[in-house]
């Protein structure tokens, strides 16, 4: 142990688990990639007023949970809390939109910082695989993304999650919505702070966990009842294509999010065996928020699925994941001789794109046995004196047992045959 220790709430992924972060990683992008989706990579801070136009002054994550600094010359800037915003950023600046082909289609994956109060599943820097499909309204555009997200859940081996769906109305519909609802609220017996969220955030109240709140609120008026014609149309048609895809969901009108720049379709994944920090995912429509960052007119829809809660969620369900052993043959040499020919096979193993890896430091056969098997490789090679004066090394089967001597220039085509 070290005189420091990671920052609270931030934890380290170290072997073997960090490699079930990576296979995560993985499995959510693959059907990204697959579907027309191509890699972006945004800087890990932003100007700050970037999540404060377009995450929202009013959430918690802008007005709580940003890291902010100031540099040396005088800029402020945030950790990036999400990534929405910056991927929008960066396609705008990069004119993506004007290339003549919407919509632009981008995945990332990345770290992101909130000031959040530490807890298992909540912390303080997390990481997403994302997804944003920006300049196009087309509801098979909201379908296609959560089907991708429903199969990747799925890829990994996941059961028990869920898919909750609401339309949060546009920007006609919602104003009208919010005002209702606002005079409903009014009338509540309610702390301050929570009335002060009905002047800037009334459908937050909504999402209050409280219970004697829950109670006030059973006969708030219904977002459902206010949502336009054309809002409802387009709902209808998310939930028909996800439906005759087969992808089970819920609908939960009372799913608001905690991020302001949503309009119409959003969705969560939750996950049952989380305990209170259940939502492993998600997303929804964000049709205003270029023109919230000086952008133009671009409706646009997206997600992201938190890898750590994802790994819980695998965990919790007692999913083993499928990950291929890194390396495929371990050498072990006996004497300075056999290190120096062994190290040269290693090389050329390598080079010839089998995994290998090495006993370092000189141990004795026992403790070098000892690591290859850790290592799961599937064969070793054992070299002494007395092989290599036969131009020879010994090759181990670790399955079967099984072991001969095999002529050292033939080792990589042995060992290419074997390995298939
Ligand atoms: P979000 O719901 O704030 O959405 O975060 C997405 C996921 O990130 C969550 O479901 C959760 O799994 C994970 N996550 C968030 N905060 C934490 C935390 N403190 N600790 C661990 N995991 C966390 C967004 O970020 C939006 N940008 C999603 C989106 C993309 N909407 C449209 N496009």
């Amino acid at each position: 142990m070290s005189t420091f220790q990671a920052p609270k709430g931030t934890y380290d992924l170290t072997p073997p688990r960090s490699a079930t972060f990576l296979a995560v990683r993985e499995a959510i992008s693959a059907p990204l990639r697959d579907s027309g989706y191509g890699y972006i990579e945004t800087p890990g801070f932003e100007n700050v007023e970037l999540f404060a136009r377009g995450v929202g002054e009013s959430t918690d994550i802008v007005t709580k949970e940003m890291y902010t600094l100031t540099t040396k010359g005088g800029d402020q800037l945030a950790l990036r809390p999400e990534g929405t915003a910056s991927v929008l950023r960066a396609a705008l600046e990069a004119n993506l939109h004007k290339a003549g082909n919407l919509p632009v289609k981008l995945w990332y994956s990345g770290s992101y910082y909130r000031y959040e109060r530490p807890q298992a599943g909540r912390y303080r820097h997390f990481s997403q695989v994302g997804a944003e499909a920006i300049g196009t309204e087309d509801p098979a555009l909201d379908a296609e993304l959560i089907i991708l997200a429903d199969q990747a859940y799925r890829a990994l081996g996941l059961r028990q999650f869920r898919i909750l769906l609401n339309s949060l109305g546009d920007k006609e519909c919602r104003p009208v919505y919010r005002e209702a609802l606002q005079t409903f609220l009014r009338d509540l017996d309610l702390d301050e702070e929570t009335r002060r969220r009905i002047e800037i955030n009334p459908l937050r109240v909504l999402d209050d966990k409280r219970a004697d709140v829950q109670k006030q609120l059973t006969d708030a008026p219904k977002l459902r009842d206010y949502l336009c014609d054309a809002c409802k149309a387009y709902h209808e048609e998310v939930r028909a294509l996800i439906t005759a895809a087969g992808v089970v969901f819920e609908d939960d009108e009372k799913l608001v999010r905690g991020l302001d720049y949503y309009t119409r379709t959003t969705f969560e994944f939750v996950h049952d065996g989380l305990g209170s920090q259940s939502a492993v995912g998600g997303g929804g429509r964000y049709d205003g928020l270029s023109e919230m960052i000086g952008g133009p007119e671009l409706p646009s829809v997206g997600w992201a699925l938190g890898v750590d809660r994802t790994v819980l969620a695998l965990e919790a369900e007692g999913v083993e994941l499928d990950l291929p052993a890194t390396t495929s043959v371990y050498a072990v040499p006996l004497g300075e001789e056999a290190r120096r020919v062994l190290f040269g096979v290693v090389t050329e193993l390598r080079r010839a794109g089998i995994a290998a890896d090495f006993a370092f430091g000189g141990r004795g056969l026992k403790g070098a046995m000892k690591s290859a098997n850790r290592s799961g490789a599937r064969y070793t090679l054992v070299a002494g004196e007395r092989d290599l004066a036969e131009g020879a090394v010994q090759l181990k089967d670790m399955e079967s047992g099984e072991q001969s001597a095999v002529p050292l220039a033939e080792v990589p085509a042995e060992l290419a045959k074997r390995l298939g």
